[in-house]
């Protein structure tokens, strides 16, 4: 499913275009897909801006070039996973710690699209998944206590092969604040970006275009778009 997305994604970019370049393993195959669009000729004259390392590292290997974001005036379109999509587009990201720089890429681009397999379909969000919270270290007891005050189960994110907790692209701590269900994701989202010592979580309300589901019946994938 995550294949068939990735490549029908892939195929939306055209030379010329500034492309906002998602994480996680479905945008990882589709940052990949781009890169042999690239190395053949198909495309030219595009640009990345990656929303993680993980982006940066898949699109070096296949020579594309790249630009940060404050050096680029615009982004064309941005091409990123999810861990949950409810009805009205809205968006839980996170699962791979990116979802700062994620917001900072996906909300400036002319069109986002979001690629999932249609597990990550719910009706509403928080329903299987936290919500991703990035926090200055020094920080991260308060706002777990604060979390906690929201009605939030709030949890460190630990590493793993790797002792002691994730740290994100940018130095920080995650905590995954996992609630019953969210009805209200715009208002969660800004009171959870108020609390001092939190960069961005992973809310992502009113950003996406355009959702590409893959989906299986039986041995045949297909997919739809919303
Ligand atoms: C990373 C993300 C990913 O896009 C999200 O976790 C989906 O990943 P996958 O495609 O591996 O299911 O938000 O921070």
């Amino acid at each position: 499913m995550k294949h068939e997305v990735a490549a029908i994604a892939a195929q939306r970019v055209q030379s010329g275009m500034v492309v906002g370049l998602g994480s996680g393993s479905t945008a990882a195959i589709l940052v990949a897909e781009l890169g042999k669009r690239w190395q053949s000729g198909e495309l030219t004259e595009i640009t990345g801006v990656a929303t993680s390392f993980q982006a940066t590292a898949i699109a070096h290997e296949y020579g594309i070039p790249m630009a940060e974001l404050n050096d680029v005036d615009h982004i064309d379109l941005a091409i990123d996973g999810a861990d949950e999509v409810d009805p009205q587009k809205n968006l839980i990201k996170g699962g791979g710690a990116c979802h700062t720089r994620e917001k900072l890429v996906d909300s400036r681009a002319a069109e986002f699209l979001v690629v999932v397999d249609s597990t990550k379909l719910v009706d509403v969000l928080g329903s299987s998944f936290p919500v991703a919270v990035e926090v200055l270290p020094m920080a991260y007891v308060q706002v777990m206590k604060q979390l906690e005050e929201l009605g939030a189960t709030p949890t460190l994110r630990m590493a793993v092969r790797k002792a002691g907790p994730v740290i994100s692209d940018q130095g920080n701590l995650i905590v995954d604040a996992k609630f019953e269900s969210i009805a209200h994701p715009a208002d969660l989202e800004i009171a959870i970006n108020n609390l001092p010592g939190v960069l961005d979580n992973g809310l992502f309300v009113q950003l996406a275009t355009s959702i590409l589901v893959g989906e299986i019946e039986g041995d045949q994938s297909s997919h739809r778009e919303f």
